[in-house]
């Protein structure tokens, strides 16, 4: 793998008597990452790409799960002007992809030999075609409760195993003048709540009922248990839910005014970055009945095709994304674990080694899923039709039973 600067480069071409193609070697990164914990992991990167001389040029829009982002880079895409870069979530990948929109990274990603460290799963949203057009970053699992320590101590609790478990907890924060669950309102954070609910009732159905879509797993008693499920947790959250970001939820937890929080681990950044240890001062567990099984979802970097002259910096920025050390650092301040394989464990906190650990089990077991509220279980429209149902339900009081009807037709329309 080269690494020209822009001078190099020209006057290499230049001496060959090629028409000199001037560099730029800086790159354009649009991305969601705000929040405190995002925030230092951006720095990560950005501080990787800069030391081996390719510019970085911010394009952050702020709105956890990337919906805003997205919708931007569509705009940007139309009007023939997309960013060099994009973080972008599984079937999203594939989306731009089919559009024939994005570059081909087999150049770096052979040289260094991807296959061999990335997992299959991941390798199935970073290759389009059998070509690889995005870099992985790392690996999030969003099926986590994060609880406050002290809080817990104080009222006699350890981390929850079962939902029964959970609702006692709930009720003896509640009797205690705490918020037993803080959440965000918005749709892809009842999502995520929901769709580790579905998992907790069995990993057949969330294969059947998310990943396959299949309309009588969507029709079933599971489902309808999972809506049930919902409301209880409803009658725990805080009445000021409405619209919350879910770094300002994490943050009620931090500070103690709420116990739980249901949320991928990009919440452990924020526990990171408020200088607090993870697995002592907040508690991490998976959530009640998930155990066993591992839903993921991976951050992707896609380079778009930009033309030529901007080819050697994108080929930089993945080649550096992909470094082993940059994913060790990278993924210590972003609360996931890398998508390579082959980086140690050592200086994860407890939270990280236990995914690390609970990731190599559930995929020997065929228990590793893709995150449908993060992108990895349905693409974008399908994906949407779940979240619909999901937030229209959590924002009513609508039952279960007209929840899982609802659910049902709205994935059929959207098939
Ligand atoms: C996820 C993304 C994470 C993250 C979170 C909240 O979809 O994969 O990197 O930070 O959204 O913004």
């Amino acid at each position: 793998m080269r690494h020209f600067g822009t001078t190099t480069a020209v006057v290499c071409l230049a001496a060959f008597g090629l028409p000199a193609l001037a560099q730029t070697n800086e790159v354009e990164v649009m991305h969601w990452w705000t929040s405190g914990g995002e925030g230092a992991a951006v720095a990560v990167l950005k501080e990787d790409l800069e030391a081996k001389g390719t510019g970085w040029r911010d394009m952050a829009i702020a709105g956890g799960g990337g919906e805003a982002a997205m919708t931007a880079l569509r705009a940007r895409a139309t009007a023939g002007d997309p960013p060099t870069a994009a973080q972008m979530l599984g079937f999203t990948v594939t989306e731009w992809a089919q559009e024939g929109l994005l570059g081909n990274l087999n150049e770096v990603a052979e040289a260094e030999g991807w296959d061999a460290v990335v997992p299959e799963a991941v390798q199935r949203f970073g290759k389009y075609d059998g070509n690889w057009v995005a870099a992985p970053v790392n690996m999030h699992r969003p099926h986590w409760v994060w609880a406050n320590a002290k809080v817990f101590a104080d009222n006699g609790l350890t981390a929850p195993t079962t939902w029964d478990e959970f609702f006692a907890a709930a009720d003896k924060l509640q009797a205690a003048g705490i918020i037993p669950v803080a959440m965000g309102g918005q749709p892809w954070q009842e999502a995520t709540a929901w769709e580790a609910v579905v998992l907790s009732i069995s990993p057949e159905l969330y294969q059947k009922a998310i990943i396959e879509a299949d309309p009588e797993a969507l029709a079933s008693e599971g489902i309808t248990q999972s809506f049930d499920i919902m409301r209880r947790i409803r009658g725990y959250v805080d009445d000021n839910f409405a619209g919350r970001d879910w770094n300002l939820a994490t943050a009620m937890v931090i500070r103690g005014e709420a116990g739980m929080q249901i949320m991928g681990d990009w919440a452990k950044g924020e526990v990171i970055a408020a200088n607090l240890t993870p697995g002592v001062d907040i508690l991490c567990s998976v959530v009640p009945g998930t155990q066993g099984s591992f839903l993921f979802n991976t951050d992707f970097f896609a380079m778009f095709d930009v033309g030529e002259d901007k080819r050697q910096a994108q080929l930089n920025m993945a080649s550096a994304a992909m470094s082993p050390s940059f994913q060790e650092t990278f993924n210590l301040a972003k609360g996931s674990i890398p998508a390579r394989t082959d980086v140690s464990p050592d200086k994860f906190d407890e939270c990280g080694k236990k995914s690390m650990a609970d990731l190599a089990e559930a995929s020997a077991a065929g228990q590793l899923f893709g995150s449908l509220a993060h992108g990895h279980g349905q693409p974008p429209a399908i994906q949407r039709a779940y979240l619909d149902v999901v937030t229209q339900h959590f924002n009513s009081d609508m039952s279960s039973a007209d929840a899982t009807a609802a659910l049902v037709a709205a994935v059929e329309a959207a098939k």
